[in-house]
């Protein structure tokens, strides 16, 4: 069996289940834009062989897509449920928990796009309606003829990813989400790389911490924060799991949602120097054993779908789980592993459910799975990141006021479709593993219910049969003017 690899460029046309992580590569002041452009993202595919493809990694053939009508929006989407809380907007996500988003509205027409959000980048953009490329033509796009009230601009932007790059004009309107609206400045992309092809959401909205804008423009937060809207700006995320058939996922702008976490909210600094909403980490743990790792901070990132470690942080987290073996940079595991993975932050630590960090079957026995943490350093040498595999497990605070993340445990992702299974196991409690902290989530075990014919099968897998799945598309400070 072939391993991984990172591909530079057209991984979204081969087979196996493809993902993207934002990946920035330090770069002198002095580099040009072009170099910048070409070291912004590496495509990550979890495992990637004929073996893979015969065993059941969907495929992905052109040829069926090229059937689409043009401008025909047919991507899977499960929505959230409706919020109760003020001030907040439902998540969104693609039925695979590989990418998640809400639907914002645009213009005066409030046309409705979807929007990933993304706290590992600052930078906000739409399909435009004048780009013709297939990305476009695929997903919802906005522009003069969908409100009479956009002003475009002549401003170029560029975001850079590793196989290509989203491009067009800058162009400000009222965008209309939660309760409110505002003015905000975005892209208005007139050129899209194929890889959003397969991506559901038809622009991003950047969540990331930094006030930089290399556009000179406004992030979403600092707009936000500029028309007065909140009383402090904090953003609450929950996300759902989606084969709990849970549609709980929730995003409040300015204030948490109680409903959705138990016990309190444990914070922590960001770490000393960071820009991103980047935290020190204390520790992991696996089956109640500490890896008495040191010095680690990791970058909480909802753009991110998989956990990514150093190779060496991830063999030794490994290490401690029964039955696995490396392959490459991924990790096999078993399928059943029950094992209890903890990450510690601030002396409280959180479990990553084997719901989340057991992915994909590697061969058509389902014994053996790939682990959904992957051994790639995509910063520093002492840096992790985390996305959805494990914020799906937490409730999380991102306070731009304060400058901190705060988790709680997740009050259950309770499903909707069969709430009378339930099920102990796998629960995203949080044990207080600091003797001089005592949070009151020591016994906090969510209940969680198993679908029989959950939300899944609801789902219209046709789409995603036939794609690969795309997954993090987090911009880390990427636009800048050329
Ligand atoms: C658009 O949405 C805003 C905010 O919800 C609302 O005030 C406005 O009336 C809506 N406009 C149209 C044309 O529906
Ligand atoms: C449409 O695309 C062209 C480039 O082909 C660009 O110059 C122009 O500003 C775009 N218009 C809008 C509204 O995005
Ligand atoms: C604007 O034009 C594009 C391209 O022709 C089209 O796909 C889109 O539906 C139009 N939008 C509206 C609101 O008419
Ligand atoms: C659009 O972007 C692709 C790369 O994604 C590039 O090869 C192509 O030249 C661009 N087209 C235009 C008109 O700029
Ligand atoms: C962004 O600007 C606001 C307002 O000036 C400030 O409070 C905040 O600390 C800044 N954030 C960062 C990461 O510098
Ligand atoms: C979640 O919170 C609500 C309201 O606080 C509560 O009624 C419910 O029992 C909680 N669910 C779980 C699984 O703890
Ligand atoms: C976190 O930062 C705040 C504000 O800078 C400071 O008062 C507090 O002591 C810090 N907490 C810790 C645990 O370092
Ligand atoms: C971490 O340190 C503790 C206490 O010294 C020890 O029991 C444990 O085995 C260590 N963990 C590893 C992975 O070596
Ligand atoms: C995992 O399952 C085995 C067998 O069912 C059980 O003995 C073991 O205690 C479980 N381990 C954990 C960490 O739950």
């Amino acid at each position: 069996m072939h391993l991984s690899q990172y591909v530079l460029s057209i991984a979204i046309l081969s087979t196996g289940v493809n993902a993207f992580y934002p990946y920035v590569r330090p770069v002198a002041a002095t580099t040009s834009v072009l170099e910048k452009l070409t070291s912004r993202f590496y495509p990550y595919r979890l495992g990637s062989s004929v073996e893979d493809e015969v065993s059941g990694f969907p495929t992905f053939p052109l040829k069926k897509r090229s059937t689409m009508a043009r401008r025909q929006n047919k991507y899977s989407v499960v929505q959230g449920n409706p919020p109760t809380t003020p001030n907040s907007v439902a998540v969104d996500d693609d039925g695979q928990d590989f990418s998640y988003f809400f639907s914002m509205d645009f213009g005066s027409k409030n046309q409705s796009m979807w929007m990933l959000f993304d706290t590992g980048g600052t930078n906000t953009w739409t399909f435009g309606s004048n780009c013709t490329v297939q990305a476009c033509e695929l997903h919802n796009t906005f522009g003069s003829n969908g409100s009479t009230t956009l002003q475009v601009s002549t401003q170029p932007f560029d975001v850079g990813y590793g196989t290509g790059t989203v491009s067009g004009v800058l162009g400000t309107d009222t965008v209309s989400f939660a309760d409110f609206s505002l003015q905000l400045t975005f892209g208005l992309a007139s050129n899209a790389s194929s890889d959003f092809t397969n991506y559901p959401m038809d622009g991003i909205l950047g969540l990331g911490r930094s006030n930089a804008s290399t556009t000179g423009t406004l992030t979403a937060m600092q707009a936000i924060a500029q028309a007065h809207l909140l009383h402090s700006n904090i953003l609450g995320i929950s996300l759902q799991r989606t084969s709990d058939g849970a549609k709980d996922g929730e995003i409040t702008f300015g204030g948490v949602d109680t409903t959705k976490f138990t016990g309190d909210i444990s914070y922590t600094n960001i770490s000393a120097g960071a820009s991103g909403w980047q935290v020190p980490i204390d520790d992991a743990i696996v089956n109640g054993r500490p890896l008495n790792f040191t010095s680690r901070s990791a970058i909480i990132d909802t753009g991110t779908s998989y956990i990514f470690l150093p190779p060496n942080d991830a063999s030794a987290v490994h290490a401690l789980i029964p039955g696995s073996s490396p392959a490459g940079q991924n990790f096999n595991i078993p399928c059943s592993t029950n094992a209890t993975v903890q990450f510690t932050f601030s002396g409280v630590s959180y479990n990553v459910s084997p719901k989340d960090y057991v992915g994909s079957a590697t061969d058509s026995s389902g014994a053996t799975c790939y682990s959904n943490i992957i051994g790639v350093q995509t910063t520093g040498s002492d840096v992790w990141l985390l996305g959805d595999v494990f914020l799906k497990n937490v409730y999380t605070v991102f306070d731009f006021d304060q400058n901190r993340i705060g988790f709680a445990t997740r009050n259950g992702t309770v499903a909707t479709t069969n709430p009378s299974v339930t099920s102990a196991s796998a629960g995203s409690g949080a044990t207080n593993t600091a003797s001089s902290t005592t949070l009151n989530t020591a016994s906090a075990t969510p209940s969680t219910a198993v679908p029989t014919s959950g939300a899944v099968s609801l789902l219209t897998h046709s789409l995603w049969d036939s794609i690969t799945v795309l997954v993090s598309v987090a911009c880390l400070y990427t636009f800048f003017i050329i």
